[in-house]
């Protein structure tokens, strides 16, 4: 298992440059919503567009609410990184966003058929790349401090009847046994307001923790890389 810590002067340009190389690559990665990763997804749409012909693209969580709704992470990938690709005629057909308009059980239950399935076989699905946000509390996907999504270890999504966050509405999250698919995690967050959550999850001595999900993401994944600006690496 490893973490690495990466305080750069512009996190957004160092996450749309890893996106994109794993893009092309043309295997399975999973994006996020927040508001951190919507500016790595407009400069990889704008500066690589054509590494994301090919691409195959998931998603971390998503929010009970229809595609065209605006607290839908799809609605802010489109927005951000498809729709900008496809003006420069790259279409990723290969999207499977989180159907969050069927509710949150049925939503995880259809999510998990696809991951099962379109990912290659029961048991098959592996990520090259997971992008992960850190909430002010700590929270990672939509799995929120001492929620029963953090034990759940055999189903590779569930259903969040109540967000530990604004906005509070249900959500459907992937869960570590999704995330321990993953070659890397990417986590990015940026900003004063992540200086504590990130030392909660990250710093040395931090323990590993319910209250702090992003803490517990080294028990499941090998590879971690913990992306920073200055101000979010402020306690670490
Ligand atoms: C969501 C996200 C969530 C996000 C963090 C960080 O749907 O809320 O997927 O896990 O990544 O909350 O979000 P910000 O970058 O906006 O702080």
């Amino acid at each position: 298992m490893s973490i690495e810590i990466q305080v750069v002067d512009d996190p957004a340009q160092v996450c749309a440059d890893a996106l994109s190389v794993a893009a092309a690559t043309g295997a399975d990665i999973v994006l996020t919503g927040g508001s951190t990763p919507q500016h790595a997804y407009e400069l990889a749409a704008a500066q690589q567009p054509q590494a994301w012909q090919g691409a195959k693209l998931w998603f971390s969580d998503e929010r009970c609410v229809g595609p065209d709704d605006e607290l839908s992470n799809f609605r802010m990938v489109k927005g951000a990184l498809l729709d900008p690709l496809a003006a420069s005629d790259v279409r990723v057909d290969y999207c499977r966003r989180i159907l969050g308009e069927r509710g949150f059980e049925q939503g995880a239950v259809e999510y998990e058929r696809e991951l099962e399935h379109i990912g290659g076989g029961p048991g098959a699905i592996r990520f090259e790349l997971v992008l992960l946000g850190v909430g002010s509390d700590g929270h990672i996907c939509s799995m929120f401090p001492g929620q029963e999504s953090l034990s759940e270890r055999s189903r590779l999504a569930v259903g969040v009847p109540q967000a530990g966050l604004e906005p509070f509405v249900p959500r459907v999250t992937l869960t570590f046994s999704a995330l321990s698919r993953a070659k890397r995690v990417l986590v990015l967050a940026t900003g004063a307001g992540k200086a504590d959550p990130i030392a909660a999850a990250f710093a040395d001595d931090a323990p590993r923790t319910e209250h702090v999900p992003a803490s517990l993401l080294s028990e499941h994944v090998e590879d971690i890389v913990v992306l920073l600006d200055e101000d979010a690496a402020a306690r670490l």
